[in-house]
C-alpha cells in the first residue's frame, strides 16, 4: 500500500482557514435543528422521537431524530441482504472507485463537516478536522485494500491442479457506532463492510445521528446503492435487536466494554432461520498508561501527557489514564504538570485553541465527578484548577496522585479529563502493572536507552504502543488502531488485515 497518504489536516493557525470554519459554522447554525430519518433501502421515514445537543449549550438542538423500530431493524437488515449480491458482483474495483468519490465528497465539505462535529460532540476543531481526515482515510485505504485483496493469491499451484482463492462478502454489515469519532469510527466501518461487497445496516450513537447522516448521505452521492448502506438511529435497544438480527453476518463494533460484551454474547447465539456464526469486529475500552523512566526528557513528557489525557476532554478510548513514573523524577513530573494543566484552556468547542472541551452529556459529566470525589475521599491529593463555563457539561482537568492501592480511579475506565499519577521503583515495575491489567488498548513510554525501549515494546501487551510521544491519534495506514484482551477483538483499524474479518475466504481446486 504504497500509494496511501494521509489527508493533510488543516491549519489552523492561518486566519482565512479559521475564517473558513467559522463561516461553515455559522452556516450550520442557520440550518440547525437538523432532521435524522431511518433510511431502509432510500425511503425515509421522518417522524422524530428524540434530539441531539450540543453538549456546550445543551438548549441547542442539533437535530430532530427518528428512532428506528423492531419492524425497521428486519426491513433494513432485509434490504442490504438483498443489496449485497448486485453490490458484490461489480467487483472490487468498481466498489473502490465509489468509495473513493465518497472520500470526494466528504472532501468537498470537510469545514462543513468538521463544523457538525463540533457542534453535535463538543470536539474542539483541530480534533474535529482530524475526525473529517480519518474518515477520508478510512475510504481511501479500505479502497485501495479491497482492490489487493481482490487480487490475493500466494497459492502453491503444482502441475495440472489450478488453486484459487477468492474472499467473498459475508452477507450483511451492523455497524454500531460511537460518538467520540462521530464521523470517522462509523465511516470506517461502514466503508470496511461496503469496499468488500456487504451490505451495510449503520446504528450510530444516540449523541451523534447528524453526524451519521452526514456520512451516509456523501456514500449515497457518491454511487453506494441506497440499499447497500441503512441508516437506524436510536437508543441502545435499536443497536440490540439489530445485533440479535438472525440476517447479520459481521457485526462492527466500537464503544464500552459493557456493551461489547453483550454483544460477543448475542453473536453466539444461533437463532432460528441462522444459518451462519456471526463475526465480531469489537473496539472497547482501556485504562491506558504511560510509562516514564528516570533518564525521560520531561520538556518532551509534559506535553504529550497533557495533550494524551485531557484532549477532547479525555474522552478518547486511547487516552492516557495512568502515568507510571519512575520514583526518582516523581516529585518534579507532577509539579511541572500541574503547571501545565494550569494554563489549559476550558472552554467551549467551537473556541479556537481550546484545550479541555465539554464532556458529552450531563451523565458523562456525572460519571466523571464522581471518580474525582472518590479520589479525594481516599485522601489522594487532586490537582483540578480552572474555572468551567457555567452552562455545558464541563469537567475541569484533574492530575491525582496518591491514591491507594486498587483504587477505582486507577483501575476503571474513566472517559474523562482525570489522570492518576503513580510513582514506581523501576521500569520493570511499571511494565508489571501493565501487564496484570485486564485491559490493553494504548500505551506510552518515555525513555532514552535503546534497550529499555526494545524490552517495554516486547513486554507490554497492548495494541498500539507509542515511545517518546503521545499516545493518541492513530493515523490509518501508519498505527492500525485497536487492543487486545478485554479492550477489543485484537483487530486493526486502518490496517492492512482489517478487510480480512469482513470476507470469507474460499478455495477453488481444479484438475486441469
Ligand atoms: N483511533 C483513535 C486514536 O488513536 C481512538 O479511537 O486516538
Amino acid at each position: 500500500m504504497n500509494d496511501f497518504i494521509n489527508e493533510p489536516l488543516l491549519e489552523l493557525r492561518r486566519a482565512p482557514v479559521r475564517a473558513n470554519l467559522t463561516e461553515a459554522m455559522t452556516a450550520l447554525d442557520a440550518q440547525l435543528p437538523w432532521r435524522v430519518p431511518v433510511i431502509v433501502g432510500g425511503e425515509r421515514r421522518d417522524e422524530p422521537s428524540f434530539t441531539s445537543h450540543d453538549p456546550g449549550t445543551p438548549d441547542r438542538t442539533v437535530a430532530h431524530v427518528t428512532a428506528a423500530t423492531p419492524q425497521d431493524v428486519d426491513a433494513a437488515v432485509h434490504a442490504a441482504a438483498h443489496a449485497a449480491p448486485e453490490w458484490e458482483a461489480r467487483g472490487a474495483h468498481a466498489r473502490a472507485a465509489i468509495l473513493s468519490r465518497a472520500a470526494g465528497e466528504l472532501r468537498g465539505r470537510r469545514q462543513r463537516l468538521a463544523a457538525l462535529a463540533v457542534r453535535e460532540c463538543g470536539k474542539p476543531w483541530a480534533e474535529a478536522d482530524a475526525d473529517v481526515c480519518e474518515t477520508i482515510d478510512f475510504l481511501e485505504y479500505y479502497a485501495q485494500q479491497a482492490i489487493a485483496l481482490e487480487h490475493a493469491d500466494g497459492l502453491v499451484q503444482l502441475p495440472g491442479e489450478r488453486n484459487t482463492l477468492r474472499y467473498a462478502a459475508r452477507g450483511v454489515v451492523a455497524v454500531v457506532g460511537p460518538w467520540n469519532f462521530p464521523l470517522a469510527i462509523p465511516a470506517g466501518m461502514v466503508a470496511a463492510g461496503l469496499a468488500t461487497g456487504n451490505g451495510v445496516v449503520l446504528k450510530p450513537a444516540e449523541q451523534s445521528p447528524a453526524c451519521a447522516l452526514a456520512v451516509v448521505e456523501a456514500f449515497h452521492a457518491a454511487g453506494v446503492p441506497p440499499a447497500a448502506l441503512n441508516l437506524l438511529p436510536g437508543e441502545g435497544d435499536v443497536g440490540a435487536a439489530l445485533v440479535a438480527h438472525p440476517g447479520v453476518h459481521t457485526i462492527a463494533f466500537t464503544g464500552s466494554g459493557a456493551v461489547g460484551l453483550e454483544i460477543l454474547k448475542t453473536a453466539a447465539e444461533v437463532r432460528p432461520g441462522q444459518r451462519h456464526l456471526k463475526r465480531v469486529v469489537a473496539e472497547m475500552g482501556g485504562k491506558n498508561c504511560v510509562i516514564v523512566d528516570a533518564d525521560a526528557d520531561l520538556d518532551d513528557v509534559v506535553p504529550a501527557l497533557v495533550y494524551s489525557a485531557f484532549g477532547f476532554a479525555g474522552q478518547k478510548c486511547s487516552a492516557a489514564a495512568r502515568a507510571l513514573v519512575h520514583q526518582r523524577i516523581a516529585d518534579t513530573l507532577v509539579e511541572r504538570l500541574h503547571g501545565a494543566v494550569d494554563q489549559l484552556l476550558i472552554d467551549q468547542a467551537e473556541r479556537f485553541g481550546v484545550d479541555v472541551p465539554p464532556v458529552i452529556e450531563a451523565a458523562a459529566r456525572e460519571r466523571i465527578d464522581g471518580f474525582v470525589r472518590t479520589a479525594h475521599e481516599q485522601g489522594a491529593r487532586v490537582h483540578q484548577p480552572g474555572t468551567v463555563p457555567a452552562a455545558g457539561h464541563f469537567v475541569a482537568p484533574a492530575v491525582i496522585d496518591g491514591l491507594p492501592a486498587g483504587s477505582r480511579v486507577t483501575e476503571e475506565e474513566i472517559f474523562g479529563p482525570v489522570l492518576a499519577v503513580e510513582s514506581v521503583a523501576s521500569v520493570d515495575e511499571a511494565v508489571e502493572i501493565v501487564a496484570n491489567l485486564p485491559f490493553a488498548l494504548t500505551g506510552g513510554l518515555f525513555s532514552r536507552d535503546p534497550a529499555t525501549v526494545e524490552r517495554v515494546s516486547r513486554a507490554l501487551p497492548v495494541g498500539n504502543l507509542y515511545v517518546n510521544r503521545h499516545i493518541t491519534g492513530a493515523m490509518v495506514g501508519r498505527q492500525p488502531f485497536g487492543g487486545n484482551r478485554l479492550s477489543g477483538t485484537g483487530t486493526k483499524a486502518g490496517g492492512p488485515d482489517y478487510l480480512l474479518h469482513f470476507v470469507e475466504p474460499r478455495v477453488v481446486t481444479e484438475d486441469t
